[in-house]
């Protein structure tokens, strides 16, 4: 869900509608709006998407300076107007908009409800409302009122509140992202910084436990009990521009094509092929020396991401395995003191990575966080931190920092290797000029993918079906997951090896299957290819131009030859335009597919 909150001079109501937009992609089930204006609170929300809320208000403006605005993903109740936010008590003395889960909000609606308040809806949030409104009956002010509810929430929440006939907005963070965005006399709040990103690129990030209270004058950072808390803004480098959608149809397309860009970005300055070495500056001299072996925990497309960085990590002679996050606390490998944990995270704020990263830490393991998000969850919650410096991305399916996790496992699973042995691995001198070449090589099956006529050729198919093996593999995973995501159409990613010891089953000539040829075992992939065209399934070759699969195959997406270490990355580029060109032709939302979220803050 996401989170806009505006203090200022003028109208509050358009940048709480910009704001909403630029968020949709947390969340957007229903949206909604509250409005300080004259004579009180004015509250208007929709369930449908931010759009549906921009026509509402179109024929009835929401005068006022100060505001409140929310998108939604439910987690408590359907999509419904009532249950959208902000939510207010009976009065509308109180408006509120919450992200995250109130644990305990059963039992504080049951002791509100047995002391006369009434509720409305079936959210979790709007337990928040009358409990302030309960210490209000009781004699507190505004301030004393807010922080003695907050007090009573059990859960995770990042909360924004304002109250009837005053220009302030309140504000606490507890396990769900929130920060504060400033400009001369003019303060926002948010869940996250593209919501005000057109208006300041001053930011301070809040942490748990943080309470803000920001006036037309100023924000006073406290925590619960009111003690000063010193948290300073930074500035982030995303331009404006750089978070909207620009000439393309989708943001997907878009974060597709900036590849070469953001790979460019997140090796700058962390390798040095003229001398031969890896120069991950991030960490210190011997971070690594003492690691044994390395568990990595995500979830989704950080997942393969994970798998990925697990099997380089083995080629480089380091014991590894990836996990996924939310199966972490059920059955975690033991951990001792020779263990690295490494989180996964694009948002940084996954709620079951988090978790199993907690739970890392609570162990004594040793931790990194890999994320695009500088002061996420994540980030602040790891021994050490790696950025893979990707923008942002909007669209709900992951792509550009699928690559940039990838490559920067890549680059972590050498440096680990170099600390533990004392050496650079073997493979560093072919690896790093290859590295460098990437941006370049994505660029040039940007320019010359056939993955439109791919996707067209095969539309109407009754299953689609990927294989790859080695790192190949985490590839063939996530081109079937980003074809599902998008298309809505039955893919599924296998091992070439296991084809033939079940999903052979199902292959008929109505299921495509996309082999990934990575350099590595090429021979036996493309065995395991040929038995399923025998059976009558089209067989697209992911490959360089002249490999032995081009004498079978039906249909070719052309790779540059390099090395098995990341030809995977450059297959996994026309993977993710096949889905985006097969989706396109469906006609789907592709940013927003149903059901899913950017980023999933509950467990
Ligand atoms: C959600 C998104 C996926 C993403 C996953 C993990 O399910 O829809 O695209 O891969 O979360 O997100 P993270 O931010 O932890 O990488």
């Amino acid at each position: 869900c996401g989170i806009i909150g505006r203090v200022g001079d003028g109208n509050a109501l358009e940048t709480l509608l910009t704001g909403l937009e630029n968020l949709e992609y947390r969340g957007y089930d229903s949206a909604g709006v509250a409005v300080q204006n004259g004579s009180g609170i004015a509250v208007e929300k929709r369930s449908g998407k931010v759009e549906a809320l921009v026509d509402s208000v179109a024929d009835d403006p929401l005068e006022g300076r100060v505001g409140i605005g929310h998108t939604r993903w439910s987690t408590h109740g359907p999509p419904t107007d009532e249950n959208a936010h902000p939510h207010t008590d009976a009065t509308e003395d109180v408006a509120v908009v919450h992200n995250g889960i109130i644990e305990n909000y059963a039992e504080l609606r049951a002791e509100l409800r047995a002391a006369g308040y009434e509720f409305t809806s079936d959210t979790d949030t709007e337990v928040v409302p009358h409990l302030i409104q309960y210490y209000l009956d009781g004699g507190a002010d505004n301030e004393t009122a807010f922080r003695k509810a907050i007090g009573d929430l059990e859960g995770s929440y990042a909360i924004t509140a304002m109250f009837s006939g005053e220009h302030v907005l309140y504000a606490a963070r507890q396990g769900s992202p929130l920060v504060v965005g400033v400009e001369d006399g003019e303060y926002f709040l948010a869940s996250d910084v593209p919501a005000f990103l057109e208006y300041t690129d001053s930011v301070v990030y809040l942490r748990d436990g943080d309470v803000v209270v920001v006036d037309g004058d100023g924000v006073e950072f406290t925590d619960l009990e009111g003690n000063p808390v010193e948290r300073e803004p930074e500035t982030v480098e995303w331009d404006p521009e750089e978070a909207g959608k620009g000439e393309y149809d989708h943001f997907m397309l878009k974060e597709i094509d900036e590849q070469p860009t953001s790979l460019a970005q997140a090796l700058e300055g962390r390798i040095d092929p003229e001398n031969g070495r890896i120069a991950l500056a991030d960490f210190g001299p011997g971070t690594f020396t003492d690691v044994s072996s390395v568990q990595l925990v995500a979830c989704g497309t950080s997942y393969h991401a994970a798998l990925y960085g697990s099997l380089a990590l083995n080629q480089a002679g380091i014991r590894a395995t990836a996990l996924l996050a939310n199966e972490y606390s059920a059955a975690a490998p033991p951990i001792d003191d020779e263990t690295l944990v490494i989180a996964v995270t694009q948002s940084g704020e996954t709620a079951d990575t988090l978790n199993a990263l907690r739970q890392a830490n609570a162990d004594g393991a040793e931790t990194v966080t890999v994320t695009n998000v500088v002061g996420s969850t994540a980030a602040r919650e790891a021994d050490e931190t790696l950025f893979i410096r990707a923008g942002p991305e909007i669209g709900v399916a992951a792509t550009k920092t699928f690559s940039s996790q990838a490559v920067m496992l890549t680059l972590l699973a050498q440096r680990i290797a170099a600390d533990r042995r004392g050496e650079p691995p073997a493979d560093l001198e072919s690896l790093l000029p290859a590295l460098a070449r990437m941006p370049a090589e994505i660029e040039r099956v940007l320019e010359t993918s056939d993955a439109a006529a791919v996707a067209n050729r095969y539309r109407g198919s009754q299953s689609y079906f990927f294989i790859g093996r080695g790192l190949g593999y985490p590839v063939a995973l996530e081109g079937a997951l980003k074809f599902k995501e998008i298309t809505y159409e039955h893919a599924e990613g296998f091992a070439s090896g296991e084809l033939k010891h079940g999903p052979l089953a199902l292959v008929t000539p109505e299921t495509p299957v996309f082999a990934v040829f990575t350099g590595q075992e090429d021979a036996k992939t493309l065995n395991n290819a040929e038995e399923a065209q025998t059976r009558g399934a089209p067989l697209v070759a992911v490959c360089p131009d002249g490999h032995p699969a081009l004498e079978t195959a039906d249909a070719h997406l052309e790779i540059p030859d390099t090395e098995p270490a990341l030809a995977g990355l450059l297959a996994n580029v026309q993977l993710q335009l096949v889905s985006y060109y097969a989706a396109d032709l469906l006609g789907r939302p592709i940013d927003k597919p149903r059901n899913l979220a950017k980023s999933v803050t509950v467990e």
